[in-house]
């Protein structure tokens, strides 16, 4: 099998810091031809720096890095230290990376890429907030039919918000990006908090990570230590959610999740309900299915995917 060609689009944060390495490791089957970086977790200057950082904690400088959207489509950023600490990647020792940040805007080069490779042959990877992902089919439409799939973090139904009562952070941050893309047409599969709030960081699975003894390890374990004290106090939960990584690993192992083919809307002009993903999970409308609505997972498979692609690093 050859490996899938991937932009990952993300706003790291801890749990984006993972899907990374899980990707950075995994070059059987992820072609990482670009990292797109968006505002969200912390604002832009941050998230290009800190997935700069976990290129060369993987060993990986010769992936380029991108930076897209400094902001939403049309709102103000909301950003959320309270999570992932003021740098977003609190826990380990930073570090400045060397490797360059690349001039091209993020933007321009979902666009560029996917002109140049074959239609269909490239799979859109979005951790944050859906703005580059719209200012990109936005700018240029003839894209959108090229796309070969999204798979995405984002959204909740049984869950039903972690930024607000009713909605999701990446969905909350730009709704109408949001909405641009779930309306793009493109086959999407969707990540929402019903799965990964099932993928909880217990204390034997970071120590798991720690005992790697390669710098990959530490570094994740350090980063999850201080990751799941949110969640933990916020919802009593034996761990943190490890989130984004669920976008990867269904890449290489599907097998991990089950979900449904359903009717995913965006709500985008209600105070209370901003950002909701109306999702017709029990099919009560004839609303057209438009994504796979991910709401289960193995969650003992993929703490195993991830320890065992982290040892390679
Ligand atoms: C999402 O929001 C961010 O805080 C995480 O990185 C994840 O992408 C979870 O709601
Ligand atoms: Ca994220």
């Amino acid at each position: 099998m050859t490996a899938r060609k991937v932009i990952i689009d993300t706003d790291p944060g801890q749990d984006d810091a993972v899907a990374l390495l899980l990707a950075l490791a995994s070059p059987d089957q992820i072609d990482l031809l670009g990292i797109t970086c968006v505002a969200g977790n912390v604002p832009l200057s941050l998230t290009q720096k800190n997935a700069r950082m976990i290129c060369e904690v993987a060993s990986r400088p010769d992936v380029p890095v991108f930076a897209g959207r400094a902001a939403p489509l049309m709102r103000p950023l909301v950003t959320a230290e309270e999570v992932h600490g003021k740098t977003g990647l609190d826990g380990p020792e930073l570090f400045e990376p060397k490797m360059p940040l690349q001039s091209q805007n993020g933007v321009d080069f979902i666009i560029e890429t996917l002109r140049r490779e074959p239609a269909g042959s490239v799979t859109l990877c979005p951790l944050g907030p859906l703005s580059n992902i719209a200012a990109a089919f936005q700018a240029a439409p003839d894209i959108v039919a090229r796309v070969q799939e999204i798979v995405l973090m984002g959204g909740a139904y049984f869950e039903v918000g972690n930024v607000t009562p009713a909605a999701e952070f990446n969905i909350y941050v730009d709704p109408e990006a949001a909405e641009i893309v779930l309306k793009s047409g493109i086959q999407i599969t969707m990540m929402p908090l019903d799965v990964t709030h099932k993928a909880l960081t217990t204390r034997p699975r970071i120590e798991a990570l720690r005992n790697l003894g390669n710098s990959a390890g530490t570094f994740t374990a350090e980063m999850l230590d201080f990751f799941e004290r949110f969640d933990m106090e916020k919802y009593g939960s034996e761990g943190g959610p490890l989130h984004d990584p669920c976008v990867i690993a269904y890449l290489i192992a599907p097998d991990l999740f089950t979900g449904r083919h359903i009717n995913v809307e965006i709500e985008t002009q209600s105070k209370l309900t901003l950002g909701m993903t109306v999702a017709d999970w029990w099919g009560v409308t004839d609303r057209r299915p438009n994504a796979l609505f991910i709401g289960d997972l193995d969650a003992e498979g993929f703490f195993k995917l991830i320890t065992e692609r982290l040892a390679r690093l």
